[in-house]
């Protein structure tokens, strides 16, 4: 023990001596010289070609002005045609100047270098996007649920954008936008921007974005989207036959957004709708500002998982309004995002409900640990320019991270901890920070003044140390801990599954029945279960998640069709992936998991195709 935490001081203090930590290895930009402060999108929606094609033009703010001579600008892109640039000073005539794209690196894409006769004020740069873009979805109408029009929706974070725009793909630079997107009439295009409700499907829409975002938060949809109002500020945005399904599911959302003003302080994005996209959106949701894009696979009819919801509403105050500088501080988004989500649900739906969520989170976390090599089990990650940002996607940011928050509120109080985060937003808004940034914070606005409750060597081993340190406090659930007891009866045999009382069970206490399930149940007890609860092609994506990894690995055949089917509709990552990994562990499996890779490798994002893809390369070596 006191090795460890000797390692975890060690390691604390080099978070905060390391001036590595401070720069983004994710970026190729250089914005201690150059910042861009402004962008004007003109762009061209083609599906027959799957291309965005037109100009982006950057304003740009030079760190230091006033040194003549040549200068350069280096961006991020990825798989982008560039087809010319020009500059310009002032308001003066724009002029053609020389650029270069440096060769294709299979993260990190290709360093565009624009060589500028001076310091200009202004760039544009005309492009048109692949049809692999990374950070593209085009979908044809088969794809919908409409059916009758293609659709397309972006994905940018963590470093995406520059897959469809040329820029500086870094959650530490923050520009306003303006954009102006032509597509063919009678379809509706939105943006993580001013979006109309009452606008007309012309085909000709332009759009302002006046905050301030990092390019993570740079977003289009285009697609047979209608809209329903929830609240005065806040709507739904979907295809027709998910429209009125989904404005009820998420009905509750204006009091999410009352009761998130209560505890934080004013929303500052003025509306904010949800678009619901088809079940191939490679998450769960995506916090575009003023536009959270969501997956249908939470529309459950009972409400049991808009804590979604809560979350991505809950980004308005932790991610977009104060940002990680860098992905490996990605705990100050996800984990901030993760604690104020829980007290989101507190404040709608009561405690019970919040507590059952916590416990099913934490489960996941310990589960994930239990995998996990130690370094990436820290909240404050170290460089690591070599991966993709996409694969250090971990429950640690978000479920660690909830709980260091939680064990501070705990430790001092809600009388001082809710001012302090309320605090923290105000005085970052609209900028970027790292750790080193909020452990300061921390010291000086909670820890000095309130002597004596926290120690540093306790603060270590939350930040740097691997695990759960020892003050984390785990959460309980009355509900849960009732399942606990109905499970052991049946598994012991003292009740038959009939007997078991369900009846009131929500999505939490299924999730929390199937994670405790021993992991060499025989597939006679599985068919038991599903004869009584009809697992098995459940339409609850969180219940399919848990269900059918089990089945795979009991040899429980007869859901393979079910499962398939399952795989092929639903393109959400956190959702398939467990059965995708638990059927590469048998050849056999592995042989059905890339025959179902085949048929639904098409209605894939490419985020996720790669990611399965990955997971079967691996098994068949
Ligand atoms: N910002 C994330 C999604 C994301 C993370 C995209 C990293 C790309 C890289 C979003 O807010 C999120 O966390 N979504 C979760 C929701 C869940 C934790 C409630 C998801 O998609 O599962
Ligand atoms: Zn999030």
């Amino acid at each position: 023990m006191r090795l460890i935490l000797a390692f975890a001081l060690a390691l604390f203090a080099s978070v905060a001596q390391s001036a590595d930590r401070a720069r983004d290895e994710h970026s190729a930009a250089e914005p201690t010289v150059v910042r861009i402060s402004a962008m004007a999108l003109d762009l061209r929606v083609d599906f027959a070609q799957r291309t965005l094609a037109g100009d982006v033009t950057h304003t740009l703010a030079w760190a230091d002005a006033t040194t003549t001579g040549p200068a350069k600008l280096v961006l991020d892109t990825r798989d982008l045609a560039i087809e010319r640039v020009q500059a310009r000073k002032g308001d003066g005539r724009w002029q053609r100047v020389e650029f270069s794209l440096a060769e294709r690196d299979a993260i990190f894409g290709s360093t565009l270098t624009i060589a500028l006769p001076s310091r200009m004020d202004a760039v544009r740069i005309r492009y048109r996007t692949s049809p692999e873009a990374s950070g593209l979805q085009w979908m044809t109408p088969a794809m919908t649920a409409g059916g009758k029009q293609p659709l397309l929706f972006s994905q940018s974070q963590a470093i995406h954008a520059r897959s469809w725009v040329p820029l500086q793909d870094t959650p530490g630079v923050r520009f306003t936008y303006t954009a102006r997107i032509r597509t063919a009439p009678g379809l509706m295009a939105l943006m993580s921007a001013d979006n109309d409700p009452a606008a007309r499907a012309d085909g000709d829409y332009r759009f302002t974005m006046a905050q301030p975002i990092p390019s993570y938060l740079l977003a289009i949809a285009v697609g047979d989207f209608r809209f329903k109002a929830i609240s005065e500020r806040a709507g739904v945005w979907a295809e027709a036959p998910v429209l009125e399904r989904a404005a009820a599911e998420f009905s509750d959302t204006e009091k999410m957004i009352a009761a998130t003003e209560t505890l934080y302080g004013p929303y500052r994005w003025e509306r904010y709708d949800l678009l619901i996209l088809p079940a191939s959106f490679p998450f769960g949701g995506m916090e575009n500002p003023r536009l959270s894009f969501i997956t249908p696979t939470v529309i459950t009819g009972d409400k049991s998982l808009v804590s979604l919801i809560a979350h991505e509403l809950a980004h308005s105050w932790s991610g977009n309004l104060v940002t990680n500088a860098s992905w490996k501080d990605m705990w100050l988004n996800e984990g901030f995002t993760s604690y104020v989500e829980n007290r989101i649900v507190e404040a709608v739906y009561g405690r019970e409900q919040a507590d059952m969520e916590d416990v099913v989170s934490q489960t996941g976390l310990r589960a994930e640990l239990a995998s996990l090599p130690p370094a990436q089990q820290v909240l404050a990650l170290p460089p690591s320019p070599g991966r993709d940002p996409d694969e250090a996607l971990t429950d640690v940011a978000y479920i660690k991270g909830q709980w260091f928050l939680s064990f501070l509120e705990q430790r001092f109080g809600r009388e001082a901890f809710d001012p302090f985060l309320r605090t923290w937003f105000d005085e970052h808004a609209f900028k970027s920070v790292t750790t080193d940034d909020f452990l300061a914070f921390l010291r000086r606005e909670l820890i000095a003044k309130n002597p004596g409750k926290l120690t540093e060597a306790e603060l270590a081993a939350w930040i740097a140390g691997p695990g759960l340190p020892e003050t984390a406090v785990a959460a309980t659930s009355p509900r849960l801990a009732a399942v606990d007891v109905a499970r052991d009866d049946w598994l012991k045999r003292r009740v038959a599954v009939a007997e078991l009382d369900t009846s009131k069970w929500i999505t939490q206490e299924w999730v929390h029945f199937l994670e405790g399930l021993p992991e060499d149940i025989a597939a006679e007890r599985l068919l038991e279960l599903d004869g009584a609860f009809r697992f098995t092609g459940t339409t609850n994506g969180e219940i399919a998640q848990r269900w059918y990894p089990i089945t795979v690995r009991a040899g429980y055949f007869e859901a393979r069709p079910a499962l398939a089917q399952f795989l092929r509709k639903v393109g959400r990552r956190k959702l398939i992936m467990p059965s995708y990994v638990a059927l590469a562990e048998t050849p056999d499996g592995l042989a059905f998991a890339s025959q179902v890779l085949q048929q639904a490798s098409a209605g894939y994002h490419p985020i996720t195709r790669g990611a399965v893809q990955a997971v079967l390369d691996a098994a068949a070596k």
